[in-house]
C-alpha cells in the first residue's frame, strides 16, 4: 500500500499569523500544503488572491497543492505557475474545454488536478482520467471550510477507484471537506490517496500532534 498523504488546508490558518501557521506545517509531519484560492463566482466566496499565493510560497517548504475555485481558470494558469504551484487543481464544472485546460497545467510544468462538485458523477472522468494526475473529490459544497462531511463521498471514492483501475490510470484520489479522525482511515480504505484538512487541523489545541496521530491512523 502505497504511503497516504496529508494536506492541511491554509483557509483555516491564521491569516494575522499566516508566516507563523506556514513553519507549523513546514514543522510537522504533514506532507503537502493544499492552498484554496476562491473568486466569488464560481463560489460563494472570496478567499485570497496571487500577492498572498506569493508570499506563502515564499516561506511553504512542502508540495503546493493549489485548489482553483474559480471560474474560467486557464487564465490564470501561467501566473500559478510562476507563483510556484507544484499541483493545480480545476473545477470540473468551470472548465469548458477541460481537455485542453489539462495539457495547458501540464505544459506549464505542474501537475493537474481536476475537482468534483458533491452533485457532479464520476463517470463523466472516463474519457480524460489518463490525463488527470488527481481528481479532488469535495466532500462538502466548495466554498467554506468547517462544513460537515457528506456520507455518500465514500460511495464515490469507491466508484472512482474502480473507474482509475478500469482504465489503467495512475490518477490519485484527493477528499476535500470535513475531514477529521472520524472519517479518515475509512476514507484511505475505500480508496483515498490525499486527505485535505482545514478545520481539524487549525482548530486543533495542538496542530502537530492532530497531524501525527491522523498520518498515523492512515498509514497503518
Ligand atoms: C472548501 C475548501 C477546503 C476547505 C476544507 O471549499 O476547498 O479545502 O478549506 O476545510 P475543512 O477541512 O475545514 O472542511
Ligand atoms: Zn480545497
Amino acid at each position: 500500500m502505497s504511503h497516504k498523504l496529508i494536506a492541511p488546508s491554509l483557509l483555516a490558518a491564521d491569516f494575522a499569523n499566516l508566516q507563523r501557521d506556514i513553519e507549523l506545517i513546514n514543522t510537522s509531519e504533514a506532507d503537502w500544503f493544499h492552498i484554496d484560492i476562491m473568486d466569488g463566482v464560481f463560489v460563494p466566496n472570496i478567499s485570497f488572491g496571487m500577492p498572498v499565493l506569493k508570499a506563502i510560497t515564499a516561506h511553504a517548504k512542502k508540495f503546493i497543492d493549489v485548489h482553483l475555485m474559480i471560474v474560467d481558470p486557464d487564465r490564470y494558469i501561467k501566473e500559478f505557475a510562476d507563483l510556484g504551484a507544484d499541483m493545480l487543481t480545476v473545477h470540473y464544472e468551470a472548465c469548458t474545454h477541460l481537455h485542453r485546460s489539462l495539457q495547458s497545467i501540464k505544459q506549464h510544468g505542474m501537475q493537474a488536478g481536476v475537482a468534483l462538485n458533491p452533485h457532479t458523477n464520476i463517470e463523466l472522468l472516463r474519457d480524460c482520467i489518463s490525463d488527470i494526475d488527481m481528481v479532488c473529490l469535495m466532500s462538502v459544497n466548495p466554498g467554506f471550510g468547517g462544513q460537515h462531511f457528506i456520507e455518500r463521498t465514500y460511495e464515490k471514492v469507491k466508484q472512482l477507484k474502480a473507474l482509475i483501475t478500469a482504465e489503467n490510470a495512475t490518477t490519485k484520489i484527493e477528499i476535500d471537506g470535513g475531514v477529521t479522525n472520524k472519517n479518515a482511515k475509512q476514507l484511505v480504505d475505500v480508496g483515498a490517496d490525499v486527505l485535505v484538512a482545514g478545520s481539524y487541523i487549525f482548530k486543533a489545541e495542538h496542530p502537530l500532534d492532530t497531524i501525527v496521530d491522523l498520518k498515523k491512523m492512515i498509514n497503518t
